[in-house]
């Protein structure tokens, strides 16, 4: 099979936002208690966090992290979390029904996200809280100091304020699992005047607003629609989630899940605009898709798991080679529409549906840890937009699914033009023809390739089989490069560019 992919340097998508290689921190499961935070293990640091986990979190690259959930949120008081850790009060967590001993809060995760070097995007409880809540943890991470809740930060320890910038205001507040939950002109107005208040307090900060909390959702669009409504003149993004699965065993269908959320996303974008323009407004609103992921191989063991415990082993799918190619689709399909999404987060980060997994030793990659580490260390500056020439397949939901699902990112700094591409096809390799115009290619520095592995091959603790390895067989010829895909594969050709 043959196709083509046209480029030219002059025609941008976007810079890219560096928020859209975000993740997420949920108290869920073994994400933190377990994960993250481990103060017996070998490689703790003096607050109980693991190095070794802390090590593969920067080898990731994740540079922005949504803290701390997810349905958590909803029911937590942020207060629990502050002050010293032995009068921390052990709560019963009713979103995923577990003991939340409270050990980590805001200023040990602070420690933590700037051990890793990410930024922290705050979730704030919408659920069982609102207004007072919110303000106030504004004041605690941001005013300097002189009045009531910065100085009892600075009194617990924080002399400087955390300067959080990005807040989400609630979590999937259209849920009927979510702890008050809301219709969409309650919340619509709670998050505006929320919202209003937080911004006096710092005008610098950035808000969120939910969106639906998935696509089949009934109220999907009109909820959308509403809260913007309300809303527009404080939110500066609207949130996507959504969750991938191959529960039918269709890989078709599953690796066409790019083209369902680039559907989404142009879905909320029209949106979106339509509350432009009844509004006349010039502002923008852009997108944060600040949870996606696949998410389904756990879902029977977990109704197994019992009730009331600290840290049980929920959400704790292992994922194969399938998921990575859809993962890198995904993350394709993100940079593709970077002018408008410019946050993203990858739910989770560890243990809990996450990249990262963890026993009490080791720590180690799933096979969904490469293509996002790739993305997040290549795909730096500008998305160029992708003319695409390529044959099709149908599938149970689309009739039009190309086999190949491809993006080039030009790095200005690097003078580097980096190629991502998914082969869908499981039947033929494919010689793909890339149009690289205005660039002056010089040479292909690496071609990283992942292929050649059974779909449903996953990693262990003890076998990383499931890696990246140097791909072969690319020819540059002037502004022509040609790449051999082969069937079912994730590829990273990274080509130096002449000024
Ligand atoms: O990421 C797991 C859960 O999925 C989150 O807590 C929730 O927001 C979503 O439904």
């Amino acid at each position: 099979m043959k196709a083509k992919l046209t480029v030219n340097k002059s025609f941008a998508i976007s810079q890219i936002d560096p928020r859209i290689y975000g993740s997420f921190v949920e108290h869920l499961g073994r994400c933190v208690y377990g994960g993250i935070y481990e103060p017996d293990h070998a490689t703790a640091d003096s607050m109980g966090f693991r190095g070794d986990v802390k090590d593969l979190v920067k080898e990731l690259g994740v540079e922005f992290i949504r803290y701390p959930g997810g349905n958590f949120v909803s029911g937590y008081n942020w207060m629990d979390g502050i002050g010293q850790q032995e009068n921390r009060p052990k709560r019963l967590e009713l979103a995923w029904k577990s003991i939340e001993t409270n050990e980590v809060g805001l200023h040990e995760f602070a420690h933590w996200a700037k051990e890793v070097n990410a930024e922290i995007n705050m979730a704030l409880n919408f659920g069982t809280k609102g207004v007072d809540s919110a303000r106030e943890l504004v004041e605690y991470c941001n005013h300097p100091g002189g009045t009531y809740w910065s100085d009892l930060r600075v009194a617990n320890g924080a002399p400087e304020p955390f300067k959080i910038k990005t807040w989400c205001l609630g979590n999937e507040m259209d849920g009927p699992w979510q702890i008050g939950q809301k219709t969409a002109t309650e919340y619509g107005r709670l998050a505006a005047e929320a919202g209003k208040v937080m911004k006096l307090v710092d005008s610098s900060i950035e808000l969120v607003v939910c969106g639906s909390s998935y696509y089949e959702m009934p109220t999907f669009a009109s909820w959308e629609a509403e809260v913007l409504e309300h809303t527009y003149e404080y939110a500066d993004y609207l949130s996507l989630h959504r969750y991938y699965n191959n529960h039918k065993n269709d890989l078709k269908s599953y690796l066409a899940g790019a083209v369902d959320m680039d559907r989404f996303i142009k879905g909320v974008v029209a949106i979106c605009d339509y509350v432009k323009a009844k509004k006349r407004s010039n502002k923008t609103m852009y997108l944060s898709f600040d949870e996606y992921n696949v998410w389904y191989h756990s879902l029977q063991s977990d109704k197994s798991v019992k009730p009331w415990q600290v840290a049980p082993p929920l959400l704790e799918d292992i994922y194969n080679f399938e998921d990575a190619l859809l993962l890198g689709s995904l993350l394709i399909t993100l940079l593709k529409n970077s002018d408008r999404v410019k946050i993203a987060c990858l739910a989770q980060l560890v243990n809990v549906i996450a990249p990262i997994m963890t026993d009490t030793n080791e720590a180690w990659r799933q096979t969904t840890f490469y293509p996002f580490m790739h993305v997040s260390k290549y795909a730096r500056g500008i998305a160029l937009t992708p003319i695409l020439d390529c044959p099709t397949y149908g599938c149970e939901a689309f009739s039009d699914v190309p086999y190949v699902e491809s993006i080039v990112v030009y790095n200005e700094d690097k003078k580097e033009a980096v190629l991502f591409a998914v082969n869908r096809s499981d039947e033929s390799d494919i010689d793909f023809t890339v149009d690289l115009g205005g660039f002056n290619p010089i040479q292909v520095i690496e071609f990283i390739e992942m292929s050649g592995y059974d779909i449903k091959d996953s990693n262990t603790k003890t076998s990383g089989k499931v890696c990246p390895k140097n791909g072969s067989g690319t020819v540059l010829n002037g502004d022509k490069l040609v790449v051999p895909l082969k069937k079912l594969s994730w590829n990273v050709i990274r080509v130096e560019v002449g000024d």
